[in-house]
């Protein structure tokens, strides 16, 4: 078998790790949720699932990778649990299907940073035209799905660690920036009191499902990636507090997006429940009012920030499957990179023509609960995104809690910092994968199925 690599520094791993939690989910989705879910009641539920329930899920991920160095089915198969790979596989199946459409909006993004350099704000109004045109956003993803592949084929430490050592500082530096101008606006102040100040008559149990699966997408976990990222991660280095940080600074960020773009959208008077569109349809409307010069300058900032949001995922969850085709079937990285590239590229290209493009991918299944029938592209992350990784986890916790055991486990969370034994946040982890995860997961699961 060929070598694995490995992360240089814990540094590095921090950042790879949080660049494929951060992403479109933290930017584009989070605030037009925490938007139609009425504000802070939406925020709140939202942090309370990544601490209590995903944290425990995130660290046994990592600890399950570093344990086996495999990919997310070697690694059941490794620890002598063949069965269990079927998780491996269902991750698998779902890191693919996500970055299939996760590279179309991804390409938006990218086209938007090319629209806001010629100053070209109308684009907004246009939004519905650009997305259809599937030649010039398949271009556009071309471009995103070759880059994505050129990081990933230059391996862990030369490509992955190296890209997000980059693109992590330069994202946080945007976003703060575009923070600090946010909040000078006029009205900021409205927008800031809409995210914060929770409104709990609007906490559906749709609303709280939703919180459940964008925490769940948002931390990248339950299909894999950071078994995948974990088990390039020496045994010095401690997960416990290494899986702190890669959640805070999810939760930081997405937190942040929130703070940035609320005033932004209240200083114009625009209602704040504009769904996805929120942030490709309102925003550029709102930059054009900046000015010519600033206006350009803070859209291309914006769009720069989505658009290396969405490099640092897309690579998390090109390398899931390059792992397991390296890994297991003994291929060439620079190989396996490519050929998947090309592969789950075709497979995005039905969700490229269900914006408006195809009638019938556009409008392709009614499902329970919404008034419309949905398009192929949302019922691909609806099913990927809401459903898999929800049921990913609680298999996952299941596993480490009742057939590995938590005292592999623990001995695996110790390495690197013993003095975690006998902690309370050990015990936490503990219970919480024994009893609070598979019972919630559970729970919701079942409520989901009937
Ligand atoms: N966490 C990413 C986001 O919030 O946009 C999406 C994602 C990346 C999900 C990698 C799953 C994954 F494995």
């Amino acid at each position: 078998m060929a070598a694995r690599g490995s992360f240089d520094t814990r540094l590095g791993f921090i950042l790879a790790a949080a660049g494929s939690a951060v992403g479109l989910g933290n930017i584009w989705k989070f605030p037009f949720e925490v938007g139609d879910g009425g504000g802070a009641a939406f925020v709140i539920v939202y942090l309370a699932f990544c601490f209590i329930l995903c944290y425990p899920v995130l660290v046994t991920e990592i600890a399950i990778g570093r344990k086996t160095q495999r990919n997310p089915v070697g690694a059941f198969k490794a620890l002598g649990y063949k069965k269990w790979s079927i998780i491996g596989y269902m991750g698998l199946a779902s890191g693919v299907l996500i970055l299939s459409f996760y590279n179309v909006v991804a390409a938006w993004s990218f086209g938007y940073v090319i629209e806001m350099i010629q100053g070209n704000f109308g684009i907004g109004e246009d939004f519905g035209v650009f997305i259809t045109d599937a030649l010039k956003v398949g271009l556009y993803g071309v471009i995103f799905m070759s880059t994505t592949a050129f990081i990933v084929s230059n391996g862990v430490s030369g490509g992955i660690e190296r890209a997000a050592k980059i693109l992590m500082p330069s994202l946080i530096f945007i976003i703060l920036c575009l923070l600090a101008y946010a909040l000078t606006l006029p009205n900021a102040m409205e927008g800031v009191k809409f995210y914060l100040v929770p409104d709990f008559s609007k906490l559906t149990g749709d609303v709280i499902y939703s919180a459940l699966g964008q925490a769940f997408f948002s931390l990248s976990l339950g299909m894999g990636a950071l078994i995948t990222y974990g088990s390039y991660v020496s045994r010095d280095q401690n997960i416990v507090s290494a899986g702190a940080m890669i959640t805070l600074a999810d939760v930081g960020i997405a937190f942040i997006a929130g703070f940035m773009l609320f005033p932004i959208v209240f200083s114009q008077g625009i209602e704040p429940s504009g769904g996805a569109g929120l942030i490709f349809i309102t925003l550029p409307g709102v930059f054009e009012t900046l000015g010519p010069n600033m206006g350009v300058a803070v859209g291309v900032l914006f769009f720069l920030l989505l658009t290396f949001a969405a490099l640092t995922s897309t690579v998390s969850l090109l390398e899931v499957p390059t792992a397991y085709v390296v890994d297991e079937h003994g291929v060439e990285r620079k190989k396996a990179v490519w050929g998947l590239a090309f592969v789950i590229f075709l497979i995005g290209i039905p969700s490229l023509l269900s914006n408006g493009t195809t009638e019938w991918l556009t409008s392709f299944i009614q499902l329970p609960g919404h008034d419309s029938p949905i398009s192929f592209m949302d019922f691909v992350e609806d099913l990927a995104a809401d459903s898999f990784l929800p049921v990913g986890g609680f298999l996952i916790a299941v596993f480490a809690a009742w057939v590995w055991r938590k005292e592999n486990l623990n001995e695996e969370l110790a390495y690197g910092d013993p003095s975690i034994r006998g902690g309370i946040l050990l015990k936490y982890i503990n219970f919480a994968i024994s009893y609070i995860c598979p019972l919630m997961l559970g729970l919701i699961a079942v409520v989901t199925i009937l």
